[in-house]
């Protein structure tokens, strides 16, 4: 559904985008991941047709967005990070606008417009003017706008930057219907832990360059070699730290809110003689656990350059 083919940005002397290359297929939900400034508008823009590449390909749908940019903007839902809103417009009217500017026929529009309304639940605003709107009611009313022409590929760029964490957790859920009504989409955030649970893929890009790139669940077990332990004490943390440092397979140990966290390489058996060399000396352990790796994990791993 998206091919991108050694995608390359130039402005002026800076490379934003250099040599990337991605496939995703339909029904691909994709993480793109990157600190401020790594080069995702940048990619996006190129995606939705709104800025040339310097060289490279891209297709959507089999369509070259060099090429044919009309034909792809019928097909991708683009929703940018900052977004223009109209003043002394009711909800319904700014839907109606950009309803017709996509053709749909007028006769379809309340419907359409109703059932993007119903979906990012703001049916209820449907007569109120857009300026009444809190900060994530926009965002979701932008999202609706996104869905209007009912497009096969996403690209949205940040959508959950600016709201709180109660949005956050229902624009999600949101995020969860659309992928499973089969969109294809790509996201761009920093907030990697809410990209974990709907993503089956991810990329990290930082400085223009795609870090790594794939399926989840791969790329967790390519950086998963060294586990992170969480240990809970009764107190005497200190002498826990250095007592784990010169202790087999732990590579790093340290304290942090209140418990400690152990860089560690040793197998399933060394954790459990580790645990018990604890208790023998004479410390009271409350926890002992294995953090499980997520994509924030990941990130910093990747972007360490401990990972390429
Ligand atoms: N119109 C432009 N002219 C010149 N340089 C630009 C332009 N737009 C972006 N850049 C530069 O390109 C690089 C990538 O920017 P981009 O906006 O793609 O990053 P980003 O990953 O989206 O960052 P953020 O997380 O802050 O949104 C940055 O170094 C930025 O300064
Ligand atoms: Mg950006």
């Amino acid at each position: 559904m998206i091919q991108i083919n050694h995608l390359h940005k130039q402005y002026k002397g800076l490379n934003a985008v250099k040599d990337l290359s991605l496939t995703l297929e339909a029904g691909d939900i994709f993480g793109f991941i990157g600190p401020n400034g790594a080069g995702k508008t940048t990619t996006i823009k190129m995606l939705a047709t709104l800025l040339k590449p310097t060289s490279g390909t891209a297709f959507i749908d089999g369509i070259d967005v060099i090429e044919q940019p009309e034909a792809v903007r019928g097909r991708i839902g683009y929703m940018p990070a900052f977004f223009g809103i109209y003043d002394d417009m009711r909800v319904w009217e700014y839907l109606d606008f950009f309803a017709g500017a996509y053709r749909l026929p007028k006769n379809n529009r309340p419907r359409v417009i109703d059932d993007v309304l119903n979906l990012t639940d703001l049916i209820g605003k449907k007569d109120n003017y857009v300026e009444e709107l809190s900060t994530g009611m926009k965002q979701r009313l932008c999202l609706a706008k996104t869905l209007i022409h009912d497009p096969k590929v996403l690209l949205l760029d940040e959508p959950a930057s600016g709201l709180d964490p109660r949005a956050r957790i229902e624009i999600k859920e949101l995020f969860k219907e659309l992928k499973a009504m089969g969109k294809t989409i790509i996201i761009s955030s920093h907030i990697l832990p809410e990209l974990a649970d709907f993503c089956n893929k991810v990329g990290i890009i930082e400085r223009g360059e795609m870090l790594v790139s794939g399926d989840v669940s791969d790329i967790m077990a390519q950086v998963s070699g060294g586990r992170t332990l969480e240990i809970k004490l009764m107190g005497d943390d200190d002498r826990a730290v250095s007592l784990l440092e010169g202790a087999d397979g732990v590579l790093a140990a340290r304290q942090v809110n209140g418990h400690l966290q152990v860089d560690f390489s040793g197998d399933l058996e060394a954790q459990a003689d580790l645990n018990k060399m604890l208790i023998q000396s004479g410390l009271r352990v409350l926890s002992f656990s294995e953090q499980e790796t997520d994509l924030e994990d990941i990130f910093m791993k990747v972007t360490k350059g401990l990972v390429q």
